[in-house]
């Protein structure tokens, strides 16, 4: 396989820089970060939406298209008889310089075509509702160019579903107006609806187009609309059909010269009384406001610096320098940016998830909180409540939540029983983060429903309780519908292809089906519920807990143990899974990956064992694959997994966000070397510079999984951006390898390095104090503390307190 390369890093500016277009498949980025969203591919296709990525869809997209990535908010630049795009697509006109910059929250695309230079800058600016598109042209050459310039949007009507199935109304409903410079799309407006988008130009423009067809001719594509072969727009008016926004500028640039465009998409909604101008008329108010706030490059610009500082300021609570760039890059920038857009988009929309299908996940919802509440601890904060309140009163929980309502989906429903200790995990990190037990008084409703509040606090120990009330046989948890795994179905036994293994009913009663991966994950969260009730003085509690957290630990030495490794789970008829015994699927990753974090045998050597085991059976040169040998055939009580070719997805995929639990169970252990080797593996940086083409999927990003070892293409990376793999590697790289872990008492300093690493810094802010942390390992120990002097001063322990000004720690490994 070719091993070219498509772009590089540029960590002065936090970019990742596409110097060709024909990338192995798009690569994006996120524009936005509170209400109004934009996916951006490198040659500038994906679409916008406000909040909900199904119900506020403002422009079309069409996944899985052909060619890939279609759909997008393009310029076409006419210059004499050539047509080209600054981003290459969809003319795909050769251009004689292309650049793609990703950077923090903007894309910034740039090409040049016969002595002129495109160069568009999009962004979000921050608390607005609209996309920025600054275009900058430059006119390179000794003549004079006269440029015709088209710029192209498609709507989309609202419901990004019914908008791809229901064109018998569809057809009929779109509705636009035109005013001046700016387009408005206000399909559905006159009912139920308040909102309208707009599409405008800071310019007198020439001529413009909002019917699709008009414009791009019924049987052109969009590499040569009519409008665009024939040099002039028709004007035309959407009734109806496809309403698309065109603007058309006719731009005379000496040479030398250059002009700045600054075209605005843009979001509005209304009040109920005030939604007209006259009647019929849409009321401009908001859009006039909006637009005059973008209606010169130099308030742009100051938008964007603005926009900058905001990512400087995130990105200054940790920091690392290390002597190794690879690392850095990922710790300092991009491993926050992508824990920074899995917060805001959970699983909802990428490249390759629609936006239509999947809401909040109460599990990823938690586990994502690991990787942003350091920088964003009062939004955390809220995300816990709104967890918290779809749980139902015996401790389960909805799966899943629409971000607009939120309200528990009942199309899903719950039943997977490791949700419940998930809220534990988000809401201790929260607390040892900020060091705000009022959280914990918070009255939080069930199932949403007023009048059935009770403090967040008896929602972690239901959440405790609702483990230790579903016990199986051996002690050990009952899995329910399914653990983390959603694709390990023990109590499904599906043979009716037309049904969803995730939806279809559960027949889990009189189920014997116990998990080993909830055994460890209830370990874990139930002794940070031990240390939290001790500390809030509830030493009753604490006692209980402890008991159950024994009981539990002592289960899964007795009937979780296989030999080598831990067990993986016990089916509907208590026949083992993940054992040597079965002939595929011997051995599974959640299980060690759990059971070692939680130390269970540490110091009778299970956790050696079962980490040598996982680098023996399950490692490969790509990362980690879920379990091992792939299963080959159905089985009916097993589920999804088995139904996945080998080597994909959870059928011995390597799924990078199970990776880490191994790697802190290997720091857990003290085995730096192992940590680190299993780390890079998976590390974005480290495999972009290994192959590109192969891989695929963005190299500054962690995609969820790698095709596995079993695989036709081991390697092939697939499903990047949106994945729990984003917080899982912050949390293991900044906390258990880098070993700076918020307590409730301060910063405990705990790194778990391999032996080459003799020295790095860290720059950490936290609960009002900065400090500066100073690691030497001169003599090549992975794990192990000698001193720690704060500020001069030998302390006891490991735990620097917490104490607002600045502080300088030296550590001695
Ligand atoms: C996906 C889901 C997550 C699940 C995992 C394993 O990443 O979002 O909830 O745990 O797959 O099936
Ligand atoms: C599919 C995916 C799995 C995901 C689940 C829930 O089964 O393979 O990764 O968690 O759907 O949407």
């Amino acid at each position: 396989m070719e091993n070219k390369k498509y772009g590089h890093f540029d960590d002065a500016h936090r970019e990742y820089v596409i110097t060709d277009p024909k990338t192995p498949w798009p690569w994006i980025n996120y524009l936005g970060n509170e209400d109004f969203f934009s996916l951006i591919s490198n040659t500038a296709g994906g679409y916008s939406f406000y909040k909900d990525a199904k119900f506020r869809r403002i422009t079309r997209y069409r996944y899985n298209n052909v060619p890939m990535d279609n759909d997008g908010r393009y310029f076409y630049i006419k210059d004499g008889d050539t047509t080209w795009n600054p981003g290459w697509k969809p003319c795909r006109t050769p251009l004689d310089s292309y650049e793609c910059r990703h950077g923090m929250n903007y894309t910034r695309i740039s090409g040049q075509k016969n002595g002129v230079e495109a160069s568009i800058l999009f962004f979000v600016p921050l608390h607005k509702w609209c996309e920025i598109q600054k275009m900058t042209l430059r006119n390179q050459s000794n003549e004079t160019k006269h440029l015709k310039v088209f710029s192209f949007q498609e709507w989309c009507l609202w419901n990004a579903a019914t908008d791809m199935e229901n064109f018998q109304r569809n057809f009929s409903t779109g509705e636009v107006e035109i005013e001046n410079s700016t387009i408005y799309h206000k399909t559905e407006y006159r009912e139920r609806r308040n909102h309208y988008a707009f599409y405008h130009v800071n310019q007198e423009i020439q001529g413009y187009d909002t019917d699709r067809e008009t414009f791009m001719g019924l049987y052109s594509d969009k590499s040569a609309p009519d409008a665009v072969t024939e040099g002039h727009a028709r004007n035309s008016f959407a009734h109806g059909w496809s309403p698309i926004a065109s603007h058309y500028l006719e731009i005379e640039l000496k040479p030398g010269e250059s002009r700045d465009l600054v075209f605005i998409l843009g979001y509005v909604e209304n009040p109920q009384e005030q939604k007209f101008e006259s009647k019929k008329v849409i009321n401009k108010a908001k859009a006039h406001a909006l637009i005059a706030e973008f209606d010169t490059a130099e308030k742009v610009d100051k938008a964007f610096e603005e926009l900058n500082e905001y990512w400087d300021n995130l990105l200054s609570v940790f920091t690392v320098k290390s002597g190794d760039d690879k690392l850095d890059r990922m710790v300092n920038i991009w491993n926050q940016y992508q824990c920074m857009v899995t917060f805001c988009m959970s699983r909802s929309a990428s490249f390759f998830e629609s936006g239509i299908g999947r809401g909040m996940g109460f599990r990823d919802s938690n586990q994502d909180l690991v990787g942003f509440v350091h920088q964003i601890p009062q939004r955390a904060r809220q995300r816990i409540i709104d967890i918290a309140s779809t749980q139902f009163a015996d401790g389960g929980c909805y799966h899943q939540y629409q971000p607009l309502s939120k309200r528990g989906n009942n199309d899903i429903g719950g039943g997977f029983n490791d949700d419940p200790c998930w809220l534990i995990f988000g809401t201790v990190a929260y607390i040892k983060e900020t060091g705000d037990f009022s959280i914990l008084n918070e009255m939080v409703p069930f199932d949403n429903k007023p009048g059935t509040e009770v403090k967040l606090f008896d929602h972690l120990k239901i959440s405790m309780d609702h483990v230790i009330n579903n016990l199986g046989p051996h002690g050990l948890p009952l899995i329910g519908r399914a653990d983390w795994n959603d694709c390990l179905n023990l109590n499904c036994f599906s043979w009716d292809p037309n049904e969803s293994f995730q939806t279809t009913e559960n027949q889990g009663k009189g189920s014997k089906a116990e998990s080993l991966m909830i055994a460890g994950l209830f370990v874990v969260t139930g002794k940070d519920y031990v240390e939290l009730c001790r500390r809030l003085g509830k030493p009753h509690e604490a006692d209980r807990m402890e008991t159950a957290v024994k009981a539990m630990e002592n289960a899964v030495k007795v009937h979780g143990w296989d030999g080598e490794w831990f067990l993986r789970a016990y089916d509907f008829y208590g026949e083992k899974i993940g054992s040597n015994e079965n002939d595929e699927g011997k051995i599974f990753i959640e299980s060690q990956g759990w059971c070692t974090m939680a130390g269970i045998g540490l110091k009778e050597g299970l956790c050696d064992k079962a980490l040598d085991s996982v680098k023996e059976r399950m490692e490969c040169e790509h990362g980690i694959v879920l379990n091992n040998p792939a299963y080959t055939t159905y089985h009916v009580e097993m589920g999804e997994i088995s139904s996945y070719p080998e080597g994909y997805k959870e059928n011995a995929g390597i799924f990078c966000h199970n990776n880490p639990w191994v790697i802190i169970g290997e720091t857990v252990d003290g085995r730096g070397d192992d940590a680190w080797n299993h780390y890079k593996k998976i590390l974005p940086s480290y495999v972009e510079e290994k192959y590109q083409t192969l891989h695929k999927v963005e190299p500054y990003v962690n995609c969820q999984m790698v095709a596995g070892k079993d695989s036709a293409r081991p390697g092939e990376g697939k499903n990047s951006w949106l994945t729990g793999t984003a917080s899982w590697m912050w949390y293991t790289i900044s906390e258990f390898i880098l070993g700076i872990k918020p307590s409730y008492d301060g910063l405990l300093i705990d790194p778990c390095v391999p032996s080459t690493t003799k020295t790095y810094e860290v720059n950490r802010k936290f609960r009002g104090g900065e400090y500066h942390i100073m690691v030497n390992n001169p003599e090549g120990n992975q794990k192990g503390i000698k001193s720690i002097m704060v500020d001069g001063k030998t302390i006891n322990g490991n735990i620097v307190p917490a104490e607002p000004g600045k502080h300088e720690v030296i550590v001695q490994m």
